[in-house]
């Protein structure tokens, strides 16, 4: 075991130990950490071999010294080497035919699904969709429904007013009436003498817009949003009024929710409803959202012929209905929705919102 080695038979074994290594790192069996210990440990054939450099003749231990070092470079380049390709195999290994991951998929807000519903059960009775400012003159939202400026009636409508002072100058003098103060639209109501405007009779319109008002509860929001039906025509009465709300009351609540009017009174109907619907959360017996069990959806009544004159229809040959309903308290009202605070539809919790 002591007895001298020549130097060119060292060195043919530590090559013949440095391709027997190689040939161990090519052979895809053992892992790279197991080959580590095997081929650069304490036991392994390279240690032994630098324990024997003491029996080389001493003139040439420096350079065999030299080879050992680059024997165990290679090996070690070999490890890593092979180390890098399999995380890169690991990486890059795929398989088409797995099923993908699924990117999360949005829908449209739930008041956003009411609206268009409530439009398609319009639509179905002939009524059009219309859009009409939800930031308008005064004029449009009060005076020309017959509530003049300082009326106590304004004051059901908690009206957000805008610093806005239009110069009137710059208006013709008769619309300087009209063209007066600007209000965030508390009713969709100010679409009425708008659509009349335009001129065209038959009217048949159902206008949906946001609108303002100063109120928070759980049955109230700052912004809501109204649907406002209007009926101009020829002779028509309360029974065609009755039998359109009692078609949407069916149609959107379905059968086992029913629906009463009290008289009522608004300056721009004569007569005046106030509609309500059973709550849908409780079903009549009363709860925090509704109390006595019914829930307002909002008003309703034959359009005052000073509106009428107002919009330039002529009274004596047409007349019509009005109605004008709240979307978010519909859509609560609808069975099944269970919900039992309004404030909830515009908390922007995706939490809430992805149930429905
Ligand atoms: N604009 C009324 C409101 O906001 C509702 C209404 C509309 C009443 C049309 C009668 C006719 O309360």
């Amino acid at each position: 075991m002591n007895d001298p080695i020549p130097t060119p038979n060292f060195i043919g074994m530590l090559l013949e130990c440095q391709q027997d290594a190689l040939d161990a790192i090519a052979d895809a069996e053992k892992s790279v950490d197991r080959l580590r210990i095997e081929l650069l440990g304490g036991k392994s054939e390279l240690a032994k071999l630098t324990k024997q450099i003491r029996l080389v003749p001493a003139v040439d231990r420096a350079q065999v010294g030299t080879v050992v070092n680059q024997v165990k470079q290679t090996i070690l380049q070999a490890l890593a080497a092979r180390g890098t390709t399999q995380q890169t195999k690991t990486t890059l290994s795929f398989d088409p035919t797995m099923p993908g991951i699924e990117p999360p998929e949005g829908h449209l807000h739930i008041v956003t699904q009411a609206i268009e519903e409530i439009t398609r059960i319009f639509e179905r009775i002939s009524f059009i969709r219309v859009r009409h400012p939800e930031v308008d003159w005064d004029w449009y939202a009060f005076g020309s429904l017959n509530m003049p400026e300082n009326h106590p009636a304004r004051d059901e409508w908690e009206t957000f007013f805008i610093e806005a002072f239009p110069d009137r100058k710059k208006f013709p003098i008769r619309e300087r009436t009209i063209r007066n103060r600007i209000v965030l639209t508390p009713h969709t109501s100010n679409g009425q003498v708008r659509e009349m405007e335009k001129g065209v009779l038959p009217i048949r319109m159902i206008n949906i817009a946001k609108c303002y008002r100063r109120q928070i509860d759980v049955s109230h929001t700052p912004m809501f949003h109204q649907f406002e039906g209007l009926y101009i025509d020829h002779e028509v009465s309360i029974g065609h009024l009755k039998g359109v709300l009692d078609y949407f009351a069916k149609q959107f609540f379905g059968p086992s929710r029913t629906t009463r009017i009290r008289p009522f009174h608004f300056q721009f109907t004569e007569p005046s409803f106030e509609v309500d619907v059973t709550c849908g959360v409780c079903l009549g017996k009363g709860c925090k959202l509704c109390k006595g069990g019914w829930l307002e959806l909002g008003g309703a009544g034959m359009v005052h012929p000073v509106v009428l004159k107002h919009g330039g229809v002529d009274t004596t040959k047409y007349n019509g209905f009005a109605f004008g309903w709240g979307v978010e308290r519909c859509y609560m009202m609808k069975a099944g929705t269970q919900l039992d605070d309004i404030r909830l539809l515009y908390s922007n919790d995706v939490r809430f919102l992805e149930q429905f």
